[in-house]
């Protein structure tokens, strides 16, 4: 029984398996995606000594629902963290779903990442699910409507495309939580020897909640640095802001010519060079998380993870912009009449 067809031998709450959608390509490369929180479940990649899995998971529904690390989870509505749960728009105040002490994370108790997505598009190598959110979900303000997409392409390119639109000003920010581990998930090693490069020269410092303190920092001369490709462990845990969250758990601002999708943003490279992930996305920000509270957490199998075992590359505004408009980037807010759309490719090389 393959760890997909696991999946499916336990309910999700509303009583019913998830449904999960394979997209293989020519060289026998395949993602899987399930409708449960349109989750990114597996990658595996085929290497030249056969198919390598790249993502931390997991294989039951039991394990999906006790866990909270939103393993390769669409996130909406709003992506990281909302300072206290709450932001003002119009003169309005909204209080949003607590589910981190006091703040918002990834859209509250009961995010998109817990629900059953619709199918509204499958071919071989796309799917594209589909989430009505109602006006007050979560204390957001509009009915959404959400869609996501996955593309697999020849070139083991994954191409995750989001679009929402809403009928009253809200702040979306919709991501992709998967973890990679480009040695293998079963390779017991961790992402920390992985090599990583970032073309972003600011991030944002934060408080021990993950809540930044307001003015982005240059990322010169301080452990943040990856303009240069460097491995991650060279600086890793050397500063406060990182031993406040046991490692990297910060969001980069992409350099201009960064955030259209058509230049590599950020590449992360295996210690044996023998895969690379390139990343490209039309969202101003990545949260750079390196696993740092993942001990524990019961992975595919009998695998139990250790912190750092993969690292997530969120794309995304900056956490907490809906009370920081004063930041450099694209306002959050949705407007009524306007569409939210973004893309990010993530592309496999075996080199
Ligand atoms: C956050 C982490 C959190 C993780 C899982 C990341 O996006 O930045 O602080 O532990 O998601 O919830």
């Amino acid at each position: 029984m393959t760890i997909e067809q696991d999946m499916t031998l336990q309910p999700f709450s509303d009583g019913l398996p998830a449904n999960i959608f394979t997209l293989t390509n020519q060289h026998g490369s395949s993602i899987a995606i399930m409708d449960i929180g349109a989750t990114w479940l597996s990658c595996k990649i085929q290497m030249q000594d056969g198919l390598r899995e790249v993502l931390l998971g997991i294989d039951s529904m039991q394990k999906h629902l006790a866990q909270q690390a939103y393993f390769g989870a669409t996130v909406g509505r709003y992506a990281n963290r909302i300072k206290g749960g709450k932001f003002t728009n119009a003169g309005q105040c909204f209080h949003t779903a607590r589910n981190e002490g006091e703040n918002t994370l990834h859209g509250g108790i009961e995010g998109f990442d817990k629900r059953r997505w619709q199918v509204i598009h499958q071919d071989n190598n796309k799917i594209t699910f589909s989430l009505f959110s109602k006006d007050g979900d979560q204390g957001f303000p509009g009915n959404l409507s959400v869609n996501v997409s996955y593309h697999f392409s020849e070139q083991n390119e994954v191409t995750i495309d989001y679009s929402a639109v809403v009928d009253k000003c809200c702040p979306v920010n919709l991501t992709n939580h998967a973890y990679f581990n480009l040695m293998g998930d079963q390779s017991g090693l961790d992402c920390l020897s992985h090599s990583l490069q970032i073309h972003a020269d600011r991030y944002l410092p934060t408080n021990h909640n993950g809540i930044p303190l307001g003015e982005l920092q240059f990322v010169t001369n301080s452990s943040f640095d990856f303009l240069q490709k460097k491995a991650i462990q060279q600086d890793f845990l050397t500063d406060v802001q990182q031993k406040n969250q046991l490692g990297y758990d910060h969001a980069f601002i992409l350099k201009e010519g960064y955030q259209d999708a058509k230049k590599v943003a950020v590449t992360l490279t295996a210690p044996d060079a023998s895969l690379q992930l390139q990343v490209k996305t039309n969202k101003p920000a990545m949260q750079l998380y390196t696993g740092n509270f993942l001990l524990g957490t019961p992975g595919r199998a009998t695998r139990v993870y250790e912190n750092n075992a993969g690292i997530a590359l969120e794309t995304q505004y900056l956490p907490d912009a809906p009370n920081n408009p004063q930041w450099p980037q694209p306002t959050s807010f949705l407007q009524a009449d306007k569409k939210y759309q973004s893309t990010t490719c993530y592309c496999f090389r075996v080199l």
